[in-house]
């Protein structure tokens, strides 16, 4: 006998950034942090969950590849689960496979950890009948995963109890409530190696004063007023505080020692190109933030679309023969006029800077397939394909 859930998660892309822990094994944030979840069409992570009396062992394969079941986020997760299982006692002893994939390509560079532990733990809570909140068990596999277990813009509220049961996310509006807000993820190229971000938030906690300052004085004000603007569709104070937000996530990273250095060079001039041009329309038009890595996410509104990619294909071209480089959904761009490239004053770049450009909006968290069709295990719990 067994039982198999497929499910599709959404990224999340924080306008105020979770940086720094209070407690590592538990994944305990020091600060309160703010996202956004992504439409699923565009970005998701993919997992089929099967539990059967004839499985010998538990098994995971990510992205094609079998992964050691043993790794202590996967094992956080996994006993949080079987703890708060609703299932029968001897069913809650079989062993599971579980299989999962991303519908882009990891070397774009985009976290994927969210999306990937807030689809296990989605599956997994629906296979073991898990009621209420599932935020904290995706948190205990990847703290940012919290957030990406529902849409629209949500809060994960760092808590204060040492156990971590008050460290959870919770929607702050639903995707419709600001139906107008468009993303544009900008792949940047890259070959640089990075500190992944749990080693670099260590680092911060332990050199970085300026972070101490951001944890104290400077995130509790500005997330509820944050909070504000997506709640008031201010844009203006929105796109504000997201860009102070991540100069100032990555002012602590140059403050950590040694420096952990994730934005580049292209990064910094994508950065610039957003100011001139709010500059040169006299408004707030465009927001853009950071991750550990050098991607640029751009929060902007509908109406603002063709322009902006106008712009981003006049200073930072494509390669000419690109394939699939702009991806998402559809739109024309506005070509800019002499005028607006003259107020510019902007450097233009060789084509091939940026390797995609991805067009999504504002969407829903996790989604269940019901069709056997959308399965990625078959009924002996082999990966399919
Ligand atoms: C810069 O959630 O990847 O993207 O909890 O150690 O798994 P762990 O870290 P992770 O950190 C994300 C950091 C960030 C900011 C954010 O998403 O809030």
């Amino acid at each position: 006998m067994n039982t198999t859930v497929t499910c599709i998660a959404p990224v999340n892309i924080a306008v105020i950034k979770y940086w720094g822990k209070r407690d590592d094994s538990l994944i305990l944030p020091t600060n309160d942090s703010i996202s956004a979840t992504l439409d699923t069409a565009q970005l998701h992570a993919k997992t089929t969950v099967m539990i059967s009396s004839d499985f010998k062992e538990d098994r995971i394969w990510l992205n094609g590849k079998e992964e050691d079941i043993k790794n202590t986020r996967l094992q956080n997760c996994l006993k949080e689960i079987r703890k708060r299982s609703q299932l029968s006692g001897y069913t809650n002893d079989w062993k599971i496979c579980i299989c999962s994939k991303n519908n882009f390509p990891t070397a774009a560079g985009l976290a994927s950890s969210a999306a990937g532990y807030a689809c296990l733990t989605a599956a997994l809570a629906k296979l073991y009948k898990i009621e209420g909140d599932i935020s904290i068990i995706a948190r205990s596999g990847s703290g940012s995963a919290c957030r990406s277990v529902m849409g629209g813009f949500v809060r994960w509220y760092m808590g204060s109890d040492k156990n971590g049961t008050d460290s959870l996310a919770k929607q702050i509006v639903p995707a419709s409530h600001w139906s107008e807000m468009r993303i544009l993820v900008l792949v940047v190229s890259d070959e640089q190696k990075k500190v992944p971000s749990a080693i670099g938030m260590k680092r911060s906690i332990e050199t970085s004063q300026l972070l101490q300052h951001r944890i104290m004085h400077v995130v509790p004000e500005r997330a509820n007023k944050m909070q504000q603007a997506i709640v008031e569709k201010d844009f203006k104070n929105f796109a504000e505080l997201t860009m102070k937000d991540s100069n100032q996530f990555h002012a602590v990273c140059l403050d950590t020692y040694p420096p952990c250095i994730y934005m580049n060079n292209i990064s910094n001039n994508i950065m610039n190109l957003v100011h001139s041009y709010n500059d040169a329309v006299n408004d707030v038009k465009v927001a853009y933030t950071y991750d550990a890595g050098p991607n640029a996410t751009l929060y902007l509104l509908e109406k603002d679309v063709p322009a902006v990619i106008g712009i981003l294909d006049h200073f930072f071209p494509p390669f000419e023969n690109a394939i699939e480089y702009r991806r998402g959904l559809p739109v024309e761009e506005i070509k800019p006029s002499q005028d607006l490239l003259e107020k510019l004053k902007f450097q233009k770049y060789p084509p091939g800077q940026l390797k995609c450009m991805i067009y999504t909006k504002i969407g829903d968290g996790p989604k269940y397939l019901n069709n056997p069709q959308d399965h990625l295990l078959d009924g002996q719990g082999n990966p399919i394909n």
